[in-house]
């Protein structure tokens, strides 16, 4: 891995960060009650790009080293970056990841959620909070002075004792002005290793969670990454804020902050 510096952002750009970060939690919120059988990712990516500009925002992932949408709908055996498409009909039993990235006066808040598509299977909806409890552990597993493997190896660790595996190929990010910057955030790896954490510090957690193998396979769009067993794999995100105190989820939605 190449020695980047990582950026520590100041108290004023922080506060950029946490209204880009809200602003992609309610985005999301928004998106959740358009999910049910019968809608196209094509529709849920419009309705995305619509309110993004409402809100006076933009979507990073548009136009993204050539992506050509708005936000990524990975539906099932998707692992991550699948294309909205109006051929992709949401049925009864899917799991849907999507993952939205509005930049909001010049700064990234970077957050997915995988969905129900109606009433899961007994296998989607352990895969699916198993993979959730992961990126909390994950996130909790941050503290000024720790290093970034006890990150990931708090994911693995649980990830594994449900019988999952731990997507390689994709990592958590830092972020900020910039979509994807150092450090990289392995979600498996060995803790105490990795580059030291310090208040500051502004990257995503994002663990790909799969029911079985734990590798992945490009489609042919050269975006879409599947599964190589085509069994399930499920996802979550925060951006997150190494604190002086600990961590801060900057991407936590409303509905979520307990009173202080
Ligand atoms: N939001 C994704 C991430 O979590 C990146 C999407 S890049 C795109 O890092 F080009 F596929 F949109
Ligand atoms: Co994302
Ligand atoms: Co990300």
């Amino acid at each position: 891995m190449a020695t980047e510096k990582i950026t520590l952002l100041s108290s004023r750009e922080l506060e950029k960060m946490r209204h880009a970060g809200q602003l992609a939690a309610a985005l999301l919120d928004h998106l959740e009650t358009m999910i049910k059988p019968g809608v196209s990712t094509l529709e849920l990516n419009d309705e995305a790009e619509r309110w993004t500009q409402a809100h006076g925002a933009t979507s990073a992932p548009l136009g993204y080293h050539g992506f050509p949408k708005s936000i990524c709908t990975s539906v099932n055996e998707v692992i991550c970056h699948g294309i909205p498409n109006e051929k992709q009909i949401l049925k009864e039993g899917d799991i849907i990841n999507i993952d939205v990235t509005p930049i909001l006066d010049g700064y990234h808040g970077d957050t997915s959620r995988t969905f129900f598509v109606g009433t899961p299977t007994s296998n989607a909806k352990k895969l699916v909070e198993t993979t959730y409890e992961c990126m909390m552990r994950g996130i909790y597993a941050v503290e000024p002075g720790g290093r970034i493997g006890d990150i990931g190896a708090a994911i693995q660790e649980y990830a594994e004792s449900q019988g999952f595996s731990v997507v390689r190929d994709f990592v958590g990010h830092g972020i900020n002005r910039v979509f994807h910057t150092s450090p990289q955030v392995p979600h498996y790896g060995t803790a105490g290793k990795g580059k030291r954490l310090r208040p500051g510090m502004v990257f995503t957690v994002e663990p790909m969670i799969n029911e079985g193998t734990h590798q992945a396979e490009m489609l042919p769009d050269k975006w879409t990454a599947v599964t190589k067993d085509r069994k399930l794999s499920a996802q979550f995100e925060h951006t997150i804020a190494v604190t002086k105190e600990g961590v801060e989820i900057l991407t936590l939605p409303e509905d979520q902050k307990s009173a202080p």
